[in-house]
């Protein structure tokens, strides 16, 4: 019988360096677009894609992820008193049903393979999603949702979000080798981690939303470290074609910010602003006088 993907892990262990000195005591996924901190954007996403099970890996520092995701008592009872039902409504969000979050530590920055396996006995013998919070997706019909719908009529095997990226941007990127280009998938026979331009086999990169077999957690075992001498969520999938277990890439409907650097996150805060009713007019006003400014001003 298929499996439902129910569950879904979220690496939040990185330190966030490149956001200093905000991330010396801020967790970079509690770093807001607008009013709602990236992890939020990811939470929402798995829940529309019929997540039920949340595990977080963790590491020192991150303690504000776990108490944005806790009832705060004395906050909503002084919001009641006030009467802010709209705001009581904006928290709602952040409640999660008892046992529905789990947090496990990832004791040394070992790389991305290295969290995932860290949450591998909470996930047994079932498919699982990965969501990285830092790849903010803006979409009609969320991202893991699309690749839920699709991964359900493939019914096993592994998927990757996936994007063209410029051809000498593919040294930030797991990168896919194709075999079989059907339109909005693509049957993957080879994946490299962050290849140079010239080593890469497509410009066809990995996004931050993964849904995997268990199998991938065995192959976590294994596996060495690779580039940039982490162990790499990338070679462990790479790892089931060897194996003869289908990787597909997913070419997602939608737009993707890269909120690990700062450009990216300066461009989603101005997109999710725009796509706000009670923003738009006074940002697009702003946009175009300081856009008009700094052409004048050249
Ligand atoms: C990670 C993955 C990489 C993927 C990227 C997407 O890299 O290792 O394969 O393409 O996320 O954002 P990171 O950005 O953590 O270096």
């Amino acid at each position: 019988m298929r499996k439902k993907v129910t569950k879904a892990i979220f690496p939040v262990a990185g330190l966030g360096t490149r956001f200093l000195p905000a991330t010396k005591s801020v967790p970079k996924e509690i770093m807001t677009l607008v009013d709602r901190p990236l992890i939020q954007y990811a939470i929402d996403e798995a829940r529309a894609a019929g997540i039920k099970e949340f595990i977080f890996v963790t590491s020192r520092g991150k303690g504000a992820l776990e108490d944005y995701f806790d009832h705060s008592p004395v906050l909503e009872q002084e919001l009641r008193k006030k009467g802010k039902t709209d705001l009581l409504e904006a928290l709602k969000d952040t409640n999660m049903e008892s046992g529905a979050i789990a947090y496990i530590r990832q004791h040394k920055a070992l790389g991305l393979g290295h969290a995932v396996w860290c949450a591998r006995r909470l996930i047994a013998n079932e498919p699982f999603a990965v969501i990285l919070p830092d790849d903010v997706i803006a979409a009609d019909k969320p991202c893991l949702q699309q690749m839920v719908e699709a991964y359900e009529e493939i019914g096993s095997g592994n998927m990757v979000a996936a994007m063209e990226v410029a051809p000498e941007k593919t040294s930030s990127y797991g990168v896919l080798d194709v075999s079989e280009d059907m339109g909005s998938m693509v049957r993957v026979k080879g994946m490299v981690e962050k290849p140079v331009a010239s080593e890469a086999p497509s410009n066809l990169a990995v996004i931050g939303r993964y849904i995997l077999s268990p199998n991938v957690l065995g192959n976590l075992n294994k596996i060495k470290s690779g580039a940039g001498g982490e162990i790499q969520l990338t070679d462990a999938i790479a790892a089931e074609i060897a194996q003869e277990n289908a990787v597909y890439g997913y070419r997602f409907k939608g737009t993707r910010f890269d909120c690990g650097s700062k450009s990216g996150f300066l461009q989603a805060t101005v997109s999710f602003g725009l796509a706000r009713e009670e923003l738009r007019d006074d940002l697009r006003a702003y946009l175009h006088d300081v856009v008009a400014m700094d052409k004048a001003a050249e």
